[in-house]
């Protein structure tokens, strides 16, 4: 494997920056069967760092990277990522706004990374994510902007503003000459690979498959990227896409980035018609497969996970939909791994 051009994380300078983080835990690994007998893993990332997903650790690291990277541009010398969060890096980062676009999860991170440094948010969501959303990221320190139907409207008009203000542009998705705030956001998240890979190394057993639900393809990339290049036993990995929305199994197949049309998904988090550019070519190097999913197997994933003692969406559930769906097909020693990527909305 190769790696791909615009996203070559750093996996152990974001260790070393959480390590350090005070919020900072590893999430469940949970150890569960399927109704029929099936063993698997679940990745728990329903309470990350209090957050209720795990965007938590893209969001807040890209932040500290960035104000980082300002300060040594500004005075040629930076202190280490592990020692941000001083008064003195406060005083730099009072003049600093961060905007995105979000589903709800990745402006929930950009805006507490941006108040734990002492910098501003301005986070735009679209009609469909809810008020409660609106809410948290209000009480979270953001100033929250409505802007179109879809998840794509919020992202045109955060670059927008970006583009108008002067603002820094902390999107999750990436395009053509817009690369390094997404990678940030994506080497934030290959810590969630880590931490299942040193319960497995040190249980010496790994998962056959690993289901991961994709949205823009942030986390998707990132944590094949990090199995196939760090993992002792190399699993099938198979991204998970709402029916409405399989940007991702699109360009692949169309080898290239290609936007999809679709209705609304219940699935609101993956429901993003367009992929990130590095995530895409993330994916073509890893070697991984594609799942479609209803608003219907998501629906009732999400319903059934309670089972496990889980509380999550449509969304945090879709890789165990697929998983379960194919597990009757699968040989006997089929042992996956999903991820619930979010706790409940309410
Ligand atoms: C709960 C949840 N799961 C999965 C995803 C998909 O992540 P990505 O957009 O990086 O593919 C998101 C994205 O917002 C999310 O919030």
């Amino acid at each position: 494997m190769t790696h791909a051009f615009g996203f070559s994380p750093d996996e152990n300078r974001v260790q070393d920056f959480y390590r350090n983080f005070e919020k900072y835990r590893t999430t469940p690994l949970l150890l569960e069967t399927l109704p029929g007998g099936t063993p698997f893993w679940i990745k728990d990332e329903t309470d990350r760092m209090g957050m209720g997903a795990f965007k938590a650790v893209g969001g807040i690291y890209a932040v500290a990277k960035l104000v980082q990277e300002r300060i040594w541009t500004a005075t040629e010398n930076a202190p280490r990522l592990e020692d941000l969060y001083t008064e003195k890096v406060r005083e730099f980062a009072s003049d600093l706004t961060f905007v995105c676009a979000s589903a709800g999860n990745h402006g929930m991170a950009v805006a507490t990374g941006a108040r734990l440094i002492g910098a501003k948010a301005r986070i735009y969501l679209s009609n469909a994510v809810s008020k409660r959303f609106g809410d948290r990221l209000t009480a979270a320190g953001a100033i929250v902007v409505r802007a179109g139907e879809f998840y794509d409207d919020s992202v045109a008009a955060a670059l927008q503003d970006a583009e108008e203000s002067g603002a820094i542009l902390l999107a999750d998705g990436s395009w053509e000459n817009y690369t390094h705030p997404p990678s940030l956001v994506m080497e934030g998240y290959t810590i969630i690979a880590h931490e299942c890979e040193t319960e497995f190394r040190k249980s010496g057993r790994w998962p056959s498959h690993v289901y991961l639900q994709a949205g823009v393809g942030g986390i998707a990339a990132a944590t094949a990227l990090m199995i196939r290049k760090n993992w002792d036993q190399q699993p099938e990995i198979i991204i998970v896409e709402p029916d409405a929305a399989p940007c991702l199994r699109e360009s692949a197949r169309a080898g290239k980035l290609v936007t999809v049309e679709g209705p609304l998904s219940n699935m609101g988090r993956l429901d993003c018609k367009e992929a990130s550019l590095i995530a895409f070519e993330a994916l073509q190097q890893c070697e991984v497969s594609y799942e479609i999913l209803t608003d219907e197997e998501a629906f009732s994933a999400a319903q059934d996970l309670q089972a496990f003692k889980l509380r999550t969406t449509p969304s945090g559930a879709a890789g165990f939909a697929a998983m379960r769906r194919s597990a009757q097909h699968r040989s006997p020693d089929f042992q996956p791994l999903v991820f619930v990527t979010e706790g409940p909305e309410s």
